[in-house]
């Protein structure tokens, strides 16, 4: 009997439109359970997804769902929010909507008899991700974030237009919090296997202002959101690719949000790590040999990241 991929997304607005339909479309999943509180919007998610199937890959059965839905699942894909509250620039703006929406939610979600890996996308992502961990009772690695996996994506674009290298040719990884305060590990990047300190000084390609792409990195999302008032691609494109990891148990590296429990020096915090992505979700934290100046950088991010955990726990649940 083969196994049905069943994935269900929380939230399906702007995010968890596109990530239905990014699963879709690659062929990643054979069913969707859509789950959001406004009627009409899923109702037109799952018609508009149904309207395509026919030039899918393969059959997909998309349904609008309720949380007792989810309880088959083999992924919950969490992208929950409200995106015009990071009109700020700031993404821990809309924690006072997300928290509040997740303590009320969870609940109900897991209530569901949910077993399977949840893969959490909103903002503010690491924050969020150490909620939605400890709410759901997983183990660990069960419950992972996006995190810095889109912000490596928007680091190897700007890397590739750099040095017109391929992506698929180029590692790189931002690390920390999926925010401002995230680093690019310059000291661990390679081209086809070549580190860039390798490169820099002998061809003018890689030979540019490490500060300044770190910037436009950092940067991407808000010009993305800045004429659409939310971004789309790159964080459905990412999700996506966690998925397939999980569905296939590739054990893939990917960076992603993920809990530190000794890592790094760090505990206690979720933050952007290359992590292997396999059926058990985050399985286990890969610890690149940071140079001392990077090792600073990142504890700086994960003590944000933990001012910020702290603040969320005064928010209560919606009613
Ligand atoms: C972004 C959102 C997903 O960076 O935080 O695009």
């Amino acid at each position: 009997m083969h196994k049905i991929r069943k994935v269900g997304i929380l939230g399906v607005g702007h995010v968890g439109a596109h990530c239905a339909y990014s699963l879709a479309i690659q062929g990643i999943v054979d069913e969707l359970v859509l789950v959001d509180l406004r009627a009409d919007r899923v109702k037109s998610e799952c018609q508009d997804l149904r309207d395509a199937v026919m030039y899918m890959p393969h059959n997909v059965t998309v349904n609008v769902g309720t949380y007792a839905d989810l309880g088959d699942c083999d992924v919950l894909v969490n992208s929950l929010g409200d995106i015009s509250l990071v009109a700020t620039g700031d993404r821990n703006h809309e924690m006072r909507y997300t928290v509040a929406q997740l303590k009320a939610t969870m609940p109900k979600v897991m209530a569901s008899g949910f077993t399977g890996v949840i893969i959490t996308i909103t903002n503010p992502c690491d924050t969020i991700a150490n909620l939605v961990y400890k709410l759901s009772g997983l183990p660990k690695g069960r419950v992972f974030g996006t995190g810095t996996g889109l912000d490596t994506s928007r680091l190897v674009s700007a890397l590739a237009q750099q040095t017109g290298i391929d992506h698929q040719a180029i590692s790189a990884y931002m690390i920390g919090e999926h925010g401002d305060c995230q680093i690019a590990a310059w000291s661990c990047v390679s081209f086809g296997g070549v580190p860039l300190s390798a490169l820099e000084g002998k061809d003018e390609r890689f030979s540019f202002d490490k500060e300044e792409l770190q910037k436009t990195a950092i940067n991407a999302g808000w010009v993305t959101y800045h004429g659409k008032q939310c971004t789309e691609y790159g964080i459905c494109s990412t999700l996506a690719r966690m998925v397939r990891a999980v569905l296939h148990d590739e054990k893939r590296i990917m960076p992603a949000s993920m809990l530190l429990d000794g890592e790094y020096g760090e505990h206690d915090v979720f933050v952007g790590v290359p992590c292997v992505i396999g059926k058990n979700g985050a399985e286990e934290v890969i610890e690149l040999p940071l140079t001392a100046e990077e090792k600073v950088k990142f504890h700086e991010c994960c003590e944000n990241v933990r001012k910020h955990i702290k603040d969320s726990e005064s928010i209560e649940a919606a009613k």
